[in-house]
C-alpha cells in the first residue's frame, strides 16, 4: 500500500446514539446459514462483517462489536479483520466510493493520471472527499482486469473498464443523481466499454 494516499486504519469512528444496532430476522437467517459453512463460528466473520456494511454503509464501532458479539469474538480481533481489508470501510468518508486503480497495468495505461485529473475534478480534500461531500475517491490495488486498464469500481459493487477522463466524469455524474450502475463484465476484447 506504500505511495497510497488515502487508505488508512483509523480507530472506528463514534456511533451515532440513535443508531440502533441490530440483525433483522431475514439477516440473522443468512448469518446461520454462513456461520454453518465453517467448523466454527469465528471463521463467518468476513461475510457478517460484509452485511454490517451494507447494513450501515460501512463499519462503526457498533456494527463491529454486534459482529463480535455474534460470534463470541473480541472486539479488537473483529477490528483486526475489518482493519486489515481496504474494502471494508472503517470510516464515513462519504455516501459514495470511487476507486481508481493505479496498480501494475492500470498505472502503467494511464490510471495515476486519471486518478490525478479525478482528485481535480471533484476537488476533493485531504481526505480524498468531493467538495460537495457526496464521493469519497481513493486508488485501488488491482482489480482483477488488467487487460482493461483503466479500472474504475463504484461502491465496492461495480466496475467499469477502459475507464478514460470523460467516462469518470460520465460515472461521478452518475454516483451524484443516484442512478444505479447496471452490472457490466469483463470485456472479452480490449475495447472501450
Ligand atoms: S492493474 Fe488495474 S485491474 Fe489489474
Amino acid at each position: 500500500m506504500a505511495g497510497h494516499d488515502s487508505i488508512a486504519y483509523p480507530t472506528p469512528q463514534q456511533d451515532d446514539p440513535n443508531i440502533v444496532f441490530a440483525w433483522t430476522p431475514q439477516q440473522e437467517a443468512d448469518i446461520a446459514r454462513h456461520i454453518a459453512k465453517y467448523p466454527d463460528k469465528q471463521s463467518a466473520v468476513m461475510p457478517l462483517l460484509w452485511i454490517a456494511q451494507e447494513t450501515w454503509g460501512w463499519l462503526p464501532q457498533g456494527a463491529l462489536q454486534l459482529v463480535a458479539d455474534t460470534l463470541q469474538m473480541e472486539l479488537a480481533q473483529v477490528y483486526g479483520v475489518a482493519s486489515f481489508y481496504t474494502m471494508y470501510l472503517k470510516e464515513n468518508k462519504a455516501p459514495n466510493l470511487v476507486e481508481v486503480c493505479t496498480c501494475f497495468a492500470c498505472g502503467e495505461c494511464g490510471g495515476r493520471e486519471l486518478y490525478a485529473e479525478a482528485k481535480q475534478m471533484l476537488q476533493v480534500n485531504d481526505q480524498g472527499v468531493s467538495a460537495d461531500g457526496k464521493i469519497f475517491l481513493r486508488e485501488a490495488e488491482c482489480l482483477g482486469a488488467c487487460d482493461s486498464a483503466v479500472v474504475v469500481q463504484i461502491n465496492n459493487r461495480r466496475m467499469r473498464f477502459n475507464v478514460d477522463a470523460q467516462a469518470i466524469a460520465r460515472i461521478f455524474d452518475q454516483v451524484r443523481q443516484g442512478t444505479p450502475f447496471e452490472f457490466v463484465s469483463v470485456p472479452l476484447s480490449n475495447q472501450k466499454a
